[in-house]
């Protein structure tokens, strides 16, 4: 899987790809995440990116020649399967999609930025609009980041213990349950029996149940779908 991310904030974006399971994806060779800096398609001496909106109201917008000129240079050189914004009004992320995206080829996410981008790069070129959360961020970047992330585990060969992406929370639809490691006893509190029974069936169904009622009680909503 290839990842192309267009933002005007470079900086923002080392971080999340410089470490941990990310990093060992793109190590292995099995992810490669490519970050550009919109800066270099401004206009002009000053590499201007943004102007006022029509018809007025605050905030700046991103006009659309240094995002078109950036897009279509990555698009000249692959085809992308899917060329994503991230966007408070765009449709809510979840597992569902990241399943569905991490078995695309390339992908091109367009951080958000200002009040937006002029809307007409988005009629022309985004082919999804996400938003990770009913809450706003200053910026599209850390969307583009918890998105590339949830996708990059996924990919096959990323993580080392295949089955562990597969009993993460909401692959099943369900919160996941509960876990312990040692010492059986901390501070008086007791690993509940049944983990240490060394019964696999026993285990599972506590499991199930665990995951069950957490589920219900915390997100009963995931119940009803
Ligand atoms: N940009 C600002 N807020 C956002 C959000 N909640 N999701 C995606 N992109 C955003």
């Amino acid at each position: 899987m290839r990842i192309d991310i267009i933002t005007l904030l470079p900086k923002l974006l080392e971080g999340p790809f410089a470490a941990s399971i990310c990093r060992r994806a793109q190590d292995k060779g099995l992810v490669e995440v490519h970050i550009h800096d919109l800066r270099s398609y401004g206009l002009g001496d000053s590499r201007h990116l943004d102007d006022y909106a029509f018809g007025g109201g605050a905030g700046m917008v991103l006009r659309p020649e240094p995002v078109a000129a950036c897009i279509d240079q990555l698009r000249s050189e692959r085809t992308y399967d899917e060329v994503i914004y991230t966007s408070p009004d765009g449709r809510r992320f979840d597992q569902s999609q990241a399943n569905e995206l991490s078995l695309k080829r390339n992908i091109m996410i367009l951080c958000g930025h200002y009040k937006g981008v002029d809307q007409r790069i988005r009629d022309r070129f985004i082919t999804r609009e996400i938003s990770i959360g009913d809450y706003v961020l200053s910026g599209g970047e850390l969307a583009a980041a918890v998105l590339s992330d949830a996708l990059i585990r996924l990919v096959p060969g990323v993580l080392n213990d295949e089955s562990s992406a597969l009993t993460d929370s909401f692959q099943d639809g369900l919160l996941a349950p509960p876990v312990y490691t040692r010492p059986a006893e901390w501070e008086g509190m007791q690993v509940p029996e049944v983990l240490r029974s060394g019964d696999p069936k026993a285990i599972e169904a506590w499991r199930d149940q665990q995951a069950i009622e957490r589920t219900r009680v915390r997100r009963p909503d995931l119940l009803d779908q």
